[in-house]
């Protein structure tokens, strides 16, 4: 399961978890326009960007 920080907040996660799910899993709510968890990933807006570090 990967391990990942979110505004210094550490999280584990289940595999296959999109880095907006794993965001709200440490409390940190993404805003998002087109993403609904029960429809297909659309990937429009872009309102749900956000800045990632040290990815291996
Ligand atoms: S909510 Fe992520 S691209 Fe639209």
């Amino acid at each position: 399961m990967p391990k990942l920080k979110v505004n210094d907040i550490e999280v584990e996660v289940e595999d296959g978890l999109t880095v907006l799910q794993a965001c709200e899993k440490a409390g940190a709510e993404i805003p998002r326009f087109c993403y609904h968890e029960k429809l297909s990933i659309a990937g429009n807006c872009r309102m749900c960007l956000v800045e990632m570090e040290k990815i291996s």
